[in-house]
């Protein structure tokens, strides 16, 4: 197929795109470096790159149209949470302007997928199944569930089937914005003793590669019969700060400890985050990692880098 990745410079795009090429796909890869790297980018294959930001018809565009791309990807999005609440015309601009471009260019395709999130959901003890209704709570999650009424409402009118996939928390080589894990390495370079927030907040940590497995599974069993559906991509696995920390720790041969620090409270955060991931079971999709195995793999390409 010949396959366009919007954002595919960034973190999830650069193993997208490499298992992409892998299996035999053109790519095309559209970013702009808001957050992704040009070295992310495979310089071998049948890959194209071109930059643009995606709120601008620009020469992106004509590149788009040349390439006549079969399947549309689309991963571009501003989503580091603190910044998104910073910067709300930014990310409704990007996420949703920008992503109703990216629905438009995508009429002669044979399928679309793109990236939502759990922040689409309310908070919840249990974990999360797509059968609850969305009920984000700020405006990273209002964008992505914006996103998915823009897909629902556009796969029908155009009749090309569209996929939303809500990404838990993801971890794994070359994270680009300062979330947890990023933050723990930072830290780690100087210290033992890691400060963080709230120490009890439980997510769904899931390694980078079992989310473009889900990615894959999605795109191989795209049925043009339903025009529109969605699925969580997430471990089902929970962990705190404590356990990420101690874990990482183990996997660098050091004694990392967590500590509580009240200033780096979040103003608000839901107590957990998980996954109910049997719907994307039925395409055949299990997680492979854990976070030791997740951890341990991170580890291997922080020395090799
Ligand atoms: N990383 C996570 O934990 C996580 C969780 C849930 C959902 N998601 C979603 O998954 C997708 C990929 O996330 P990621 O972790 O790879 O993030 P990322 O920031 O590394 O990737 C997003 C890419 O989009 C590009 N981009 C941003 N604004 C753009 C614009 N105006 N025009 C063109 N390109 C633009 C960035 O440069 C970046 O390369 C995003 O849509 C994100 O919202 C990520």
């Amino acid at each position: 197929m010949r396959v366009v990745v919007t954002g595919g410079a960034g973190f999830v795009g650069s193993l997208l795109v490499p298992t992409l090429l892998e299996q035999g796909h053109s790519v095309l890869v559209v970013d702009d470096f808001f957050a992704g790297k040009e070295e992310y980018i495979p310089t071998t294959g049948d890959i194209r790159f071109v930059k643009g930001d995606i709120r601008e018809d620009s020469e992106w565009v004509d590149a788009w149209k040349a390439f006549d791309p079969e399947w549309v990807v689309n991963l571009a999005a501003v989503h580091y949470i603190p910044y998104c609440n910073k910067n709300w015309q930014h990310t409704i601009d990007v996420n949703v302007g920008g992503f109703n471009r990216i629905l438009e260019l995508s009429k002669g395709a044979k399928g679309v997928v793109a990236a939502s999130s759990a922040a689409v959901y309310g908070p919840n003890d249990d974990p999360h199944h797509e059968s609850e209704p969305m009920q984000p709570t700020d405006v990273y999650g209002l964008t992505k569930k914006i996103n998915e009424d823009q897909m629902e409402v556009w796969s029908r009118w155009n009749k090309v089937p569209v996929r939303a996939m809500r990404f838990f928390n993801i971890y794994g080589p070359r994270e680009t914005n300062p979330h947890l894990i990023p933050e723990i390495l930072l830290q780690a370079e100087t210290r033992d003793d890691i400060q963080l927030g709230n120490l009890e907040t439980k997510r769904d940590f899931t390694f980078v590669g079992d989310i473009v497995s889900g990615v894959m599974a999605i795109l191989n069993n795209l049925d043009p019969s339903v025009p529109y559906d969605f699925y969580n991509i997430g471990s089902g696995y929970e962990y705190n700060a404590r356990e990420v920390t101690e874990a990482l720790g183990a996997a660098m041969g050091r004694n990392l400890t967590a500590v509580s620090v009240p200033e780096r409270y979040r103003p608000s955060d839901r107590m957990h985050l998980c996954a109910n991931n049997a719907k994307l079971q039925t395409l055949g999709w299990k997680a492979e990692y854990d976070l030791e195995r997740g951890v341990a793999e991170l580890a291997e390409w922080l020395k090799s880098s």
